[in-house]
């Protein structure tokens, strides 16, 4: 099945009835329960806004290409975080460049006059990629811009007045976060700018005033800094509330290539001013990149819900998928903890994505001892379409590692284990299939880590991505994997010792593309 969809076509994401049949998403390597675009390339999720009930997510697009081009924003909408509807491209280069990165908002109060205070406009702001300036050795080819949507999002039109936010001759100069601050009363946005960021306030999103620079000597600073986000949290059990900064970085990331660092600290409206200047990580894996949190989230709900590019720079246009081309990360739900006199970032998937669990396909065990490399029957649940829990105990026994292996017939095989005595975790992909297409993919991606007395694994395993997260998301790893045949083969390991399992549980999940609504 090929899709083909044209720049400059604006019904271009429609598709004929013919391809609208059992093949749909169902290629190879597509991702069942994840987003990924009908057709082409994808990078980084933008413009993550609440509005009128529904989720949107836009993300850096090029319709004419799986390899990245001249950017779009394509667009998607899902009333649960999971199941998702795919609409028309919603920005659409033009002679001010490409659209890069960026977010939206709401703007409740009608701060930028594009709608009125009973019917608020969303406002998107993003960064104008001139590649003509560019190529002419310019250092002023990337500024801000804005557009606005009065109908929920459908139709965007870009503000005359654009660029908003001019380049002052920095290179790299890109990926406007936006969110209101209450507490003085205006716009606020952070940007990357080279390995820094720099924060803005506005009071309608037109016009901006310099507030603050962040960054020098401060994590990791490995490759350039890109889309930054910024919001406070609340740390569980406490009053504190704490704000946290996102920051992505390319290369330098904890396992190279891509990663996300985080940083907590107090903002006052103005300054950053972090906690501790150490490197922490968002995710230890290879391929959660560029993520941001939607904004908008309703008060009652209260969370902050982030999403992920599920790939790596290192070898993103080159992985093994020829329709189209990269998938999001299932959302998460960031909270902040403190421990060890320190506070830490966890994330979990949404609590929407236990909705899609297949109720006759749940397997559960209880106290299992195993030495070497044992199977477990997953009975009928489809290892590559699954959510898997083990809860292992180290009270009882001493052992080195442990951990889990999936394996097809050819005996490919993904390792997720746990040395206890590096005290460090590892994704080993090294024999996991296809591979080939890129010499910086095969390998061991590590974490650090200092188990208690056990250790809680939820896994989502999709048709090319397993993602890790460990004693409640405290720590998270996400790696693309790509068998040559379906991992069938469910194995538990140990080495040192007999591993204890107290129990674990398995889910089959449903597709979210199996049923396709109206398309527009
Ligand atoms: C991050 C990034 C952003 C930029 C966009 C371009 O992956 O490089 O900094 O806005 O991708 O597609």
């Amino acid at each position: 099945m090929i899709l083909t969809c044209s720049c400059t076509n604006r019904n271009s994401n429609k598709i004929s009835s013919e391809v609208i049949n059992s093949a749909y998403y169902q290629e190879q390597y597509r991702p069942q329960y994840h987003f990924s675009p009908e057709a082409n390339w994808m990078n980084d999720p933008n413009g993550l806004v609440f509005f009128a009930g529904e989720y949107h997510l836009f993300y850096q697009y090029y319709p004419d290409s799986t390899v990245w081009g001249p950017m779009h924003w394509g667009h998607s909408v899902s009333n649960d975080l999971l199941h998702w509807k795919h609409l028309p491209i919603a920005l659409y280069p033009d002679s001010l460049g490409y659209i890069f990165s960026g977010s939206a908002v709401v703007d409740k109060n009608n701060t930028s006059g594009f709608g009125t205070a009973e019917s608020p406009a969303m406002v998107a702001i993003f960064t104008y990629h001139d590649p003509v300036l560019e190529k002419e050795g310019s250092s002023v080819f990337q500024n801000q811009g804005i557009a606005y949507s009065t109908d929920k999002g459908r139709i965007w039109t870009k503000y005359r007045g654009n660029p908003v936010l001019k380049n002052p001759g920095i290179n790299n100069f890109r990926d406007p976060k936006m969110f209101w601050n209450d507490e003085i009363g205006k716009w606020e946005l952070i940007l990357a700018v080279n390995d820094r960021v720099h924060i803005y306030s506005s009071p309608d999103i037109k016009n901006w005033t310099f507030e603050s620079e962040f960054g020098m000597n401060m994590g990791a600073h490995g490759g350039v800094w890109e889309c930054p986000d910024l919001f406070p949290l609340i740390v569980k059990g406490s009053d504190i509330t704490k704000w946290v900064m996102l920051v992505s970085i390319n290369p330098g990331g904890p396992n190279g290539g891509s990663g996300t660092q985080y940083f907590t600290g107090e903002f006052d409206g103005h300054k950053f001013v972090p906690d501790e200047t150490k490197v922490k990580w968002v995710d230890w894996g290879r391929d959660n990149y560029a993520g941001v949190t939607w904004s908008d989230i309703p008060e009652s709900d209260g969370r902050r819900i982030f999403i992920g590019w599920m790939s790596n720079w290192d070898y993103a246009t080159v992985v093994p998928t020829n329709v189209w081309r990269s998938a999001s990360t299932i959302p998460r739900e960031l909270s902040l903890k403190a421990g060890n006199g320190s506070y830490f970032l966890s994330s979990e998937p949404v609590m929407e994505s236990a909705d899609i669990r297949i109720k006759s396909d749940t397997i559960s065990l209880k106290q299992l001892k195993f030495t070497g490399e044992k199977e477990i029957s997953t009975g009928d649940v489809s290892l590559m379409q699954s959510e898997l829990f083990f809860d292992f105990d180290f009270s009882v026994n001493s052992v080195d590692s442990v951990g889990i292996i999936l394996e097809n017939s050819l005996m490919e095989r993904i390792i997720i284990g746990y040395s206890l005595l590096q005290k460090q975790f590892y994704i080993d992909r090294r024999s996991a299939g296809n591979s080939g297409f890129s010499k910086e993919f095969a390998g061991i991606s590590t974490a650090p880590y200092t188990a208690g007395s056990g250790l809680k694994l939820h896994l989502l395993i999709d048709a090319s991505s397993v993602e890790l997260f460990v004693d409640d998301g405290r720590l998270v790893m996400t790696n693309l994997v790509f068998p040559t045949e379906k991992f069938t083969r469910l194995k538990l390991f140990s080495k040192g010792g007999d591993g204890v399992l107290n129990n674990a549980a398995f889910h089959g999940l449903e597709s979210i593309w199996a049923v396709r609504g109206e398309f527009f």
